[in-house]
């Protein structure tokens, strides 16, 4: 199936790849980016972030000197914060260690923050035309149906056999539109949620999930760990036309980041620590993160007194220059609407 398969997939790409900023060229420094956005988020989602990540920051040394509130700003509501904080490190490093050129080999492209295999072999294949696998999510699956792995998918002797394939069928050229053809087989016909349309694929008649009936139940994963849950209290103190923010601590989760007060548990009404005159219960939220549920319940407390524990910005300024992560989405919400 060798030859004929990359074939296939690069004749599928040629007619069917969706149009993306960071495809217009081959921009390292894009195709970093991007790879990067794309780890945790849709295409579609991912585009707008992309042009203004990229319209402020346009090089690798502008990245380097970015103001960290800058760069969460730029990365509000992408989450995984930390992956932006990486983006930096590894700028930085790119700019002291390799005079600002991205390094076009896997040991230096791997010694930066924040890449890995997937990482390097996709700047390495898409931006410098090398022939190397990029293995995502989309190729893990593809790859599983079109040859009926019924393994354990994160198992890493799974993944590990799964590249070996991929590499067996890298074409002699134009590797990064092969490994772009597949993650686009995924994103569009192999799909990860709901029917893959397995009547538009290029690969039906070879597929050995499609032949056995499998394409449903592959590719084969075990049940995630259960998700810590965490009841919380929001406060959105007011005083005047400011709200009260604070900066989180700068390791852990949404390390540095900008929050609402906020305490473990739910406080009852009636148990609200602040001297005010008017408290109202505000809904609900559920905020989900990898391996951690936060339940929250909110009030909104105007205060008589604005208390010297918090930064005080109006909603303008807040939305401007404080980065709040989306767990917060519907109490910023509230205030912006208010
Ligand atoms: N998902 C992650 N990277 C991608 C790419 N370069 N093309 C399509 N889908 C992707």
């Amino acid at each position: 199936m060798k030859n004929n398969l990359s074939e296939r997939l690069l004749f599928f790409y040629d007619h069917s790849k969706r149009v993306l900023p960071w495809r217009d060229n081959k921009n390292p420094y894009y195709i970093w980016i991007s790879e990067i956005m794309l780890q945790q988020t849709r295409v579609e989602t991912a585009i707008p972030y992309f042009e203004r990540f990229i319209n402020e920051l346009p090089t690798v040394e502008a990245l380097s000197k970015v103001e960290d509130d800058r760069l969460m700003k730029l990365w509000e509501g992408l989450g995984y914060y930390s992956r932006a904080r990486n983006l930096k490190k590894a700028a930085i490093k790119v700019v002291e260690e390799f005079n600002g050129v991205i390094p076009n080999n896997k040991k230096e492209l791997e010694s930066l923050s924040g890449i890995g295999p997937y990482t390097s072999g996709a700047i390495l294949s898409i931006a410098f035309e090398q022939k190397i696998a990029a293995v995502d999510g989309n190729v893990l699956r593809v790859f599983s149906r079109l040859y009926k792995i019924e393994e354990d998918i994160k198992d890493i002797k799974t993944k590990q056999r799964i590249k070996e394939l991929v590499e067996n069928s890298l074409p002699s050229k134009r590797n990064g539109d092969y490994n772009q053809a597949i993650m686009e087989l995924g994103a569009t016909i192999c799909r990860p949620n709901g029917r893959p349309i397995c009547e538009e694929c290029p690969l039906e008649d070879i597929c050995k999930a499609k032949k056995h009936h499998m394409q449903m139940v592959l590719p084969f994963q075990s049940k995630k760990a259960k998700r810590r849950m965490e009841t919380k209290t929001v406060y959105i103190l007011q005083y005047g036309d400011k709200y009260a923010i604070r900066k989180r601590p700068s390791q852990g989760l949404l390390a540095s980041m900008y929050e609402f007060p906020n305490v473990e548990g739910h406080v009852g009404k009636n148990e609200i620590p602040f001297p005010s005159n008017k408290v109202k219960k505000l809904p609900n939220a559920k905020h989900i993160f990898s391996h951690i549920e936060w339940h929250m319940i909110g009030y909104l407390v105007e205060l008589k007194i604005p208390l010297d524990d918090y930064i005080w910005k109006s909603k303008e300024e807040i939305k401007k220059e404080y980065s709040i992560p989306s767990a917060f989405k519907k109490y910023i919400k509230i205030i912006m609407e208010d």
